[in-house]
């Protein structure tokens, strides 16, 4: 197989990263929001389905952003803090980016979210998801983007679907968390699928 050139430049860090959608601001992640993102994360009713425990320290999440932080500046995963009129009300990434292995090009990441407990419900995932899923297929290049959903977490499977995510598959038992291992759903979206994406849609908070 021939290699592809992939040739193209990013979009300033910081600044370049930023997205506005029709309710949301989204910035890349820096190393000051870790206050902000303190109450949200050390949250219990967060994590059941993620793969990290609710953090326990302000230094526990401070310590988590500079490793993040330090994963974007390399282009190797892009965090987006979504504030809704100012307040931080959670986080979305496109995580694991991989432009080639040996002599294939990938350019595919994965797709990764969670909103604040008390700000669910709202349609925020599905809106900043869907600027970011646009933002990654035109500005940094991907050609698919993955995401996956464990079996029983049932507002991630909802918010894929709206998405317009295409299902692939179930994985038996993918992870344990907590003594009990859990399905994961996977799904992926192409660039030449972008359409499906619907456009964010205004919904009055609850
Ligand atoms: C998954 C998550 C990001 C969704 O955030 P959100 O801002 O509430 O998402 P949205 O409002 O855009 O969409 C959620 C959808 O799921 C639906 N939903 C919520 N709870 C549900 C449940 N228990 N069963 C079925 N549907 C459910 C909502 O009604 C909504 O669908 P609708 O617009 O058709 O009414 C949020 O619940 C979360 O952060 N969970 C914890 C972290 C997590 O699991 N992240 C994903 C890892 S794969």
């Amino acid at each position: 197989m021939s290699e592809v050139a992939v040739s193209f430049s990013l979009p300033d860090y910081p600044q370049g990263y930023r997205l506005q959608t029709p309710r949301l601001l989204l910035s890349a992640l820096t190393e000051d929001d870790a206050q902000g993102l303190w109450p949200l994360v050390s949250d219990n009713r967060l994590t059941p389905f993620l793969a990290w425990e609710p953090h326990r320290s302000l230094e526990e999440t401070a310590g988590l952003l500079v490793s993040l932080v330090e994963a974007q500046q390399a282009a190797k995963g892009f965090h987006w803090i979504v504030r809704q009129e100012k307040q931080i009300i959670g986080l979305v990434s496109l995580i694991e980016v991989c432009r080639k292995h040996r002599n294939w090009t990938l350019n595919r990441a994965e797709l990764a979210y969670w909103i604040g407990v008390p700000y669910q419900g709202h349609g925020y995932a599905t809106e900043a998801a869907a600027a970011i899923i646009a933002f990654g297929f035109k500005k940094l290049h991907l050609h698919k983007i993955r995401v996956y959903h464990a079996t029983d977490n049932h507002a991630s499977a909802r918010t894929i679907e709206k998405l317009g995510f295409r299902y692939i598959g179930e994985e038996k038992e993918a992870f344990q968390k907590n003594r009990i291992w859990h399905n994961l759903r996977h799904f992926e979206l192409l660039v030449s699928e972008l359409p499906r994406i619907p456009i964010p849609t205004e919904r009055p908070l609850k």
